[in-house]
């Protein structure tokens, strides 16, 4: 049996994930592989639960408060949903995971980054990602694709996302065997193109 493949995409506001994870499916399902797509928060009970809290409450939240949520979160999706895909050898495609944490709560909402990469490891114990890809974009770039009313976190101050987009490009850097950087400014088409290279690249190294 084919062994499971664990691939998250990261990225700021607007950064195209969505579409990309779409495509990448339906390629991936198109070289017969088994596919699961799931989101970081949600795909679970409680995740959804957690993400109507996070993202559409008047709640006041600090970033402790939002970091305890995502990473509680994570525990039901890596065992009720990620272990289980795997186990059976499906690619797993997730929007979002530890990574987001680190940035957002940490390099952005000035949280210690060690700490919460430490206590983000220990809810997904041992389950990381095989890759990651990050599609970086400024948030100038990003805000002004998003043409919908703006959740609680993309209603944070803009020097907020400057630092999430500079804690990612600085995160990829110290774990860049795992995280591949994309230049997400450039067309839809482009940047699939590259995603597809590198998920392939990396899939055939690993049977
Ligand atoms: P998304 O559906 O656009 O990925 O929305 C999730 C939002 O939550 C996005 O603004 C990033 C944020 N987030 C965190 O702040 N920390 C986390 O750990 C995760 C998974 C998401």
């Amino acid at each position: 049996m084919r062994k499971g493949f664990f691939i998250t995409l990261e990225g700021p506001e607007g950064s195209g994930k969505s579409t990309q994870m779409r495509w990448l499916a339906r390629r991936l399902r198109t070289a017969g592989r088994r596919v699961v797509v799931l989101r970081d928060p949600g795909s679970t009970a409680l995740g959804r639960a957690l993400r109507r809290v996070l993202l559409h409450s008047e709640a006041e939240l600090s970033p402790l408060a939002e970091a305890l949520l995502f990473i509680g979160g994570r525990v039901a999706l890596v065992d009720e949903r990620i272990r289980p895909a795997l186990a059976k050898g499906s690619v797993v495609l997730c929007d979002r995971f530890h990574d987001a944490t680190v940035v957002y709560q940490g390099y952005a909402g000035r949280l210690d980054v060690a700490w919460l990469d430490a206590a983000g490891r220990a809810a997904i114990r041992g389950c990381l990602p095989h890759l990651t890809i990050l599609l970086d974009v400024p948030p100038s770039v990003g805000f002004a694709r998003l043409h919908r009313s703006h959740d609680r976190m993309e209603r944070k101050a803009r020097v907020y996302h400057r630092r999430v987009r500079r804690g990612y490009v600085r995160w990829a850097a110290r774990n860049a065997k795992r995280i591949k950087v994309v230049d997400a400014t450039q067309s839809a088409e482009r940047v699939r193109g590259e995603v597809e290279r590198v998920v392939l690249a990396k899939l055939q190294g690993h049977r």
